[in-house]
């Protein structure tokens, strides 16, 4: 794999093998000393055009415990804020010979314009409403260690589908793993002919109790041009989760940064159920193995044959 772009570059048999090696870097990841050798003399840059904490944070740790030299770059307080494109931007930073690039910004499809401006191997951290293919594959790994297998799972998805990118890439990852999903919210939050990604849709959570797993999505304010709900208390009034809309049997996800209180009630946050903070931490390990497969698999391209190889993180860990 010489890029990470979009979870539709991968298969259930990818998708598994990712989430089998970020299974041996957790044990690593509980010792004293954390690091492994096995992205030593490699160099990978992280470009943030867009506020993150949890993958902006997961993706430094992944590539510090990997051994890897790390570059962080934030638009604000860079050239950017004089006017530098993402162009010269990327040209400029990719002097310095980056491995691996890893890249969010608030525009759909950047990632995919990166990877043809550089040699790096490129990863998508979330790109506009498009896809944050980690993202989806941190929350597989996170779904298969509470549940296992994920065939005949029903997953909803609910709140504002419309501008999440979670959305898309996790509907196409749950699926490629034999999940059936449903996704739930007001019409407006709901993208037209979503139905012909596969999935169920629902505008009310009356059968919200079929689901195994509830996994909330953020309010993207920040993504709203115009009013797409009522008020946030309306909003929260039908499509909240809550104590009464959760049943102790149902495993609860959200990709962070939760608004308690709007699409998540306090209560539910800080209940056994959530599995919010297994994400997190599976973050830092399924990005670890993302980095190791992107980095690996460019060698094996020939791109850049004459960087060191590691060897198998399995076998450093032997
Ligand atoms: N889930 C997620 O992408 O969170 P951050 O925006 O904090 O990185």
């Amino acid at each position: 794999m010489k890029h990470l772009l979009s979870i539709e570059d991968l298969d259930r048999v990818a998708i598994e093998r990712i989430c089998e090696r970020a299974a041996t870097f957790a044990s690593p990841s509980d010792r004293e000393i954390k690091k492994v050798p096995a992205l030593r003399g490699h160099t990978v840059l992280n470009l943030f055009y867009e506020a993150s904490t949890r993958t902006r944070s997961s993706f430094e740790l992944a590539a510090k415990r990997l051994s890897a030299d790390v570059v962080n770059f934030v638009a604000s307080g860079s050239s950017v804020e004089k006017g530098e494109s993402l162009k010269d931007t990327v040209l400029t930073l990719n002097a310095h010979r980056p491995d691996a690039i890893v890249i969010r910004t608030p525009w759909a499809g950047s990632a995919e314009l990166v990877a043809g401006w550089t040699d790096a191997a490129i990863v998508n951290a979330g790109d506009g409403k498009h896809e944050h293919p980690t993202q989806a594959l941190l929350d597989v790994y996170t779904l298969r260690r509470r549940v296992g297998d994920l065939a005949g799972a029903k997953i909803w998805i609910v709140g504002d589908v419309l501008h999440s990118r979670v959305a898309r890439s996790n509907i196409l990852a749950f699926q490629k793993m034999g999940a059936e999903v449903t996704v739930c919210g007001p019409p407006t939050l709901i993208p037209r002919g979503i139905e012909a990604m596969g999935c169920e849709v629902r505008y009310t959570l009356d059968d919200l109790p079929d689901a195994d797993v509830v996994y909330a999505l953020r309010m993207q304010h920040e993504r709203m041009d115009q009013a797409w709900i009522p008020t946030l208390r309306e909003y929260a009034a039908v499509y909240q989760i809550n104590d009464k809309r959760l049943l102790p049997r149902q495993v609860l996800m959200h990709p962070g940064p939760v608004n308690r209180g709007v699409e998540l009630s306090g209560g539910v946050v800080d209940s056994p159920q959530a599995a919010i903070l297994e994400q997190v931490q599976a973050g830092v390990v399924v990005r670890m193995a993302v980095l190791y497969e992107v980095l690996a698999g460019a060698r094996v391209g020939g791109v850049r044959d004459t960087a060191p190889q590691p060897a198998t993180p399995e076998a450093q860990l032997a």
